[in-house]
């Protein structure tokens, strides 16, 4: 149903895609996968218009799609669509709102028949595979939710082509396995989709066929069947890599942050007390919305707590702004990196300093050559894919930008570093790079907090894990304790051999 051919794209001087085929039948899951910067995205917005092809041709239904015409309208109309990570949904209107502004057509003195357009947004839901009330807010949705209202917008738009672009990089293992039955049923009906995700081990549970993207070329297109995981991990990267979590037993030093009875109602945080020592890792589980951001929110001085005292180094500090929670030597990585992490607009170089300007200053002024050095150095230690550090970071691919943001607070060498979803979007190879260095910062003294909604990433690399669930810690387990049913019985209050049901 659809086909792409030889499409070629360069942006000022990197060549995104140097003739990359691709094909897609009905009812078919077809996975694109490949390292950060191999050039997913870029053919995914040719496909939908919002960028332009160099060169190539593209068919949908056995018709020529004019590629140098063709716009985000115009793909919409040959029923294309596609499901962003971070949907774009109107806060202050309901749902129903939602899907009708991009379906109903008409002038502005309209009338509008309320009921109609409820059950018509309820039908459209449910065959997204949801059930939730039409008549909520959008702004009130989780993430999970939000996407299924996007999902039902591009159904009742008529759209067969789905392009997913990483859809599940923020959800959890049990939104993740929704999300599935949702994929499954629009394969069922015909749909064709495309799947981008760096999570191989959803590739292997959904995808029909796997493409596999290096440098802007096509390396192999297989049925799933026909390849194994290290196969795959082996063509992205076209070399060997390590993929195991480089975790070594550290000695704890001291306590490094005590934080002792934190409570926000604003942020939805309560009694929250935990440790940290040098040395060591604590990671943080816990369900989307479990309060795991807000409560790094509130140690870095982002949000104020009605309560609870913070300890660094045994000594208490007032934290009111994050420029306190630097001074008392603390970090945060946020999960988002578009809005809080990387300035686009910025040189990578210079985003890499800008926590840290005094390390590359001489009498108050920035030394563009020690900025540059710094910056080449993380660029090499976290395998950052970019033409030059001196390009800006807005022409960086997804996953290396959430690189750039990790360099920036690396480059602080903070007492305690707060990680929020580190690994996010980054592929397999990468994974274990950021990894090796989060090892290395523990081996040297650095207290850690990594946030992860990854239960492989949290058992493997975690030193002890602490499991939130509505906004307070509900256990703090061992390293030699953790399972993942264990932990996901905590998150999810349920008896463990329920949840490995
Ligand atoms: N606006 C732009 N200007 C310049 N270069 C760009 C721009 N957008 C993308 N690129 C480059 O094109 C290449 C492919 O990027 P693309 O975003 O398609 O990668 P990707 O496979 O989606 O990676 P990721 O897994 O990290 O999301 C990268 O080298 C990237 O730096
Ligand atoms: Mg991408």
């Amino acid at each position: 149903m659809l086909t792409a051919t030889a499409i070629r794209k360069s942006y000022a001087g990197v060549r995104a895609l140097k003739g990359v085929s691709f094909d897609l039948a009905p009812g078919e899951v077809h996975a694109l996968v490949g390292e950060n910067g191999a050039g997913k995205s870029t053919l995914i917005k040719i496909i939908t218009g919002a960028v332009r092809a160099d060169d190539g041709a593209l068919e949908v239904d056995d018709e020529a799609v004019d590629l140098a015409r063709l716009t985000p309208a115009r793909a919409r109309e040959l029923g294309i669509a596609v499901i962003y990570q971070q949907p774009a949904l109107f806060p202050d209107l309901t749902v129903s709102e939602n899907i009708a502004l991009t379906l109903e057509h008409g002038g502005a003195w309209r009338r509008i028949d309320w009921r109609a357009r409820t059950d018509r947004a309820r039908d459209l839901l449910a065959r997204a595979g949801a059930a939730f009330d039409p008549d909520r807010l959008a702004g009130s949705l989780s993430m999970p939710e939000q996407q299924i209202v996007e999902i039902a917008r591009a159904i009742g738009a008529g759209a067969r082509v789905i392009l997913m672009d990483e859809p599940t990089a923020s959800l959890t293992d049990r939104e993740v396995d929704r999300l599935f039955d949702v994929v499954r049923t629009l394969r069922e009906t015909g749909t064709g989709i495309i799947y981008i995700s760096h999570r191989l081990d959803e590739v292997f549970t959904l995808a029909d066929r796997v493409t596999i993207l290096r440098d802007g070329e096509t390396v192999m297109t297989a049925p799933r069947g026909a390849v194994t995981r290290d196969e795959v991990v082996r063509h992205m990267a076209g070399r060997e890599l390590a993929t195991v979590f480089p975790k070594r037993a550290v000695t704890p030093g001291a306590v490094a942050l005590d934080v002792r009875g934190l409570t926000s109602t604003t942020a939805g945080v309560f009694d929250v007390s935990f440790t940290v020592r040098r040395g060591e890792i604590l990671g943080l589980a816990g369900l989307v919305g479990s309060g795991r951001t807000e409560l790094a929110e509130l140690i870095f001085g982002l949000r104020r707590p009605d309560r609870g005292q913070i300890l660094i180094d045994g000594q208490p500090v007032t934290i009111d702004r994050p420029a306190d929670a630097i001074a008392a030597g603390l970090a945060y990585v946020p999960e988002d990196r578009r809005r809080h992490g990387v300035v686009l607009e910025m040189p990578i170089a210079a985003n890499t300093s800008l926590a840290n300007l005094a390390a590359v200053s001489r009498h108050g002024l920035v030394q563009a050559s020690r900025e540059r050095a710094l910056a080449e150095r993380f660029r090499q230690d976290l395998q950052i894919k970019a033409s030059s550090v001196v390009a800006n970071a807005g022409t960086l691919s997804g996953g290396n930008q959430q690189k750039v943001a990790l360099a920036r607070w690396l480059a602080t060498a903070p007492a305690i570093l707060i990680l929020d979803e580190p690994t996010q979007g980054v592929d397999v190879g990468a994974k274990a790079e950021i990894h090796g260095v989060m090892q290395a910062m523990v081996e040297r003294g650095m207290a850690v907090i990594m946030i992860s909604s990854e239960l492989p990433e949290i058992l493997g690399m975690s030193d002890r894990i602490a499991v939130m669930r509505e906004g307070t810690i509900c256990a703090i387990v061992d390293r030699a304790d953790a399972t993942p049913e264990r932990i996901l019985a905590l998150a999810l209050a349920r008896p463990a051999a329920e949840a490995t049901a």
